[in-house]
């Protein structure tokens, strides 16, 4: 191994302007589907609670449709600092009596991903120690501990590390900003775990024009919150750089709050359906033991998970205009896109009260100009009854904040 020499001699990265090592193509293909702590309980972590949501991954059958990752957020090591002598961080002891390679191993045995969090500073969100400077050993250290996944965050960033104009050029991959995210993909890079390596930096440095060269998703935005505000926003800054989604390639919108807060039934069917049909991480982030049936059967839906996870096509849908009078909003709320059971119509309602929503067929992206078609609801899973000729338009009845979910099929 190239790296191993390099590894015993140096834990810091040397940076050098130019190409980075590439982010390993044996993970983070598809957007990743898990959980994660924070929404759910902030600092407030242990092995008890993460290992309660790898066990309801499989009692829930959250595992059998499709979801992998149980992540641990901020506050996981030992606050008071790294061990002096060999100075790696150090699991708190108390909230992880088996450390972080004991819990990797209790939630591998349940056929599932754990992945872990750190920081590109010197000290996490919350103030524990951050990997800066020492991205080489704590990548080896999560190796060596069976992580699979590395949520970096951007807090606590010394001051010459940081970019206060636009860097030379406008290239944002040579950024302070970027080098801090780049010394940790080439640390992850020379381990021989893969590890899917999400680049927290809340959309800041344009992070999507190289974050694919660096990671394999990269955070849009500060933090979400249990809002109709956060989600409509979200869903705004994400449709302005939806090209950048592809496979190995995923624009984050933060963490779910499904479960959380006060969002309605309807805001909770679109939190899921604009992640899945834009292609976003979705991790969830309640007690998932709490979600109710409703709820539940929102996160398991198998036909927004198929297109989210689809093996064949990674991009995901964009804006089009639905009828040649339709108003521009803002965020938009017609969207088509194609998976490999065809090609789908998303359409958000926006408003504070129930609307009808209308698209032309013919006005559909890749759907044609001429046919007859069929129109299968995805959250139902049953096709509504009638055709629909190309020229033809179709109305439906949307419920205040509400999102509807089609498969389009041609039958003639
Ligand atoms: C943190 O590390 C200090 C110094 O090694 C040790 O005394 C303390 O018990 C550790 N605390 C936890 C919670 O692991
Ligand atoms: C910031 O300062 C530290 C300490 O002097 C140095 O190691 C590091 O290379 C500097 N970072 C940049 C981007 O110049
Ligand atoms: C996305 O669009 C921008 C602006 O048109 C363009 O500069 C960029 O190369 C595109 N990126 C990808 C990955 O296609
Ligand atoms: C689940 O909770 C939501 C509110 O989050 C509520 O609208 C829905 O009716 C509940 N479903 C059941 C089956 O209680």
């Amino acid at each position: 191994m190239m790296f191993a020499s390099a590894l015993l001699l140096s834990s810091v990265v040397p940076v050098v302007l130019g190409q980075s090592a590439p982010p390993s193509k044996s993970t983070g293909k598809l957007p990743a589907l898990g959980w994660n702590t924070w929404n759910a309980y902030g600092c407030n972590i242990n092995e008890a609670k993460v290992l309660a949501a790898a066990n309801q991954f499989v009692s829930l059958g959250l595992k059998d449709a499709g979801y992998q990752y149980v992540n641990i957020d901020d506050c996981w090591s030992n606050k008071s600092g790294r061990d002096p002598n060999t100075h790696r961080i150090v699991p708190d002891a108390t909230k992880f009596p088996n450390g972080i390679g004991g819990l990797a191993s209790q939630i591998h045995n349940l056929g599932l991903k754990i992945g872990i969090y750190s920081d590109a500073g010197t000290m996490t969100c919350a103030g524990y120690p951050g990997s800066l400077g020492n991205e080489m050993l704590d990548a080896s250290t999560f190796g060596e501990w069976g992580i699979d996944y590395l949520k970096y965050d951007n807090c606590n960033v010394p001051a010459n590390w940081t970019d206060s104009s636009s860097p030379p050029g406008g290239d944002w991959y040579n950024s302070n900003s970027a080098l801090r995210y780049r010394q940790m993909g080439d640390a992850l890079a020379a381990q021989s775990r893969p590890i899917q390596y999400e680049i927290c930096i809340w959309g800041q440095a344009n992070v999507w024009t190289w974050g694919a060269r660096v990671g394999h998703s990269w955070r849009m935005s500060g933090d979400a919150s249990p809002s109709w505000s956060y989600i409509t926003s979200i869903i705004k800054t994400n449709v302005a750089h939806l090209n950048y989604t592809n496979f190995w390639a995923h624009n984050d919108m933060d963490m779910m709050e499904i479960g959380n807060g006060a969002l309605t039934i309807q805001e909770q069917r679109t939190h899921f359906a604009a992640w899945a049909f834009l292609k976003s991480p979705i991790l969830l982030g309640t007690d998932l033991s709490k979600l109710n049936s409703t709820q539940l059967a929102i996160i398991k839906n198998k036909e927004l998970l198929a297109f989210h996870q689809d093996p064949n096509i990674g991009t995901a849908a964009t804006p089009f205009k639905a009828t040649s009078t339709a108003p521009t909003t803002s965020p938009p709320e017609y969207y088509s896109g194609a998976s490999s059971k065809g090609t789908h119509v998303f359409i958000i309602n926006t408003g504070s009260s129930t609307a009808t929503k209308t698209f032309t067929l013919s006005n559909v992206p890749g759907l044609g100009t001429s046919g007859t078609f069929k129109i299968h609801d995805m959250w139902s899973g049953t096709d509504l009854s009638g055709t629909y000729s190309a020229s033809s338009s179709f109305s439906v009845s949307v419920a205040a904040h509400d999102t509807v979910t089609y498969l389009l099929t041609k039958v003639a």
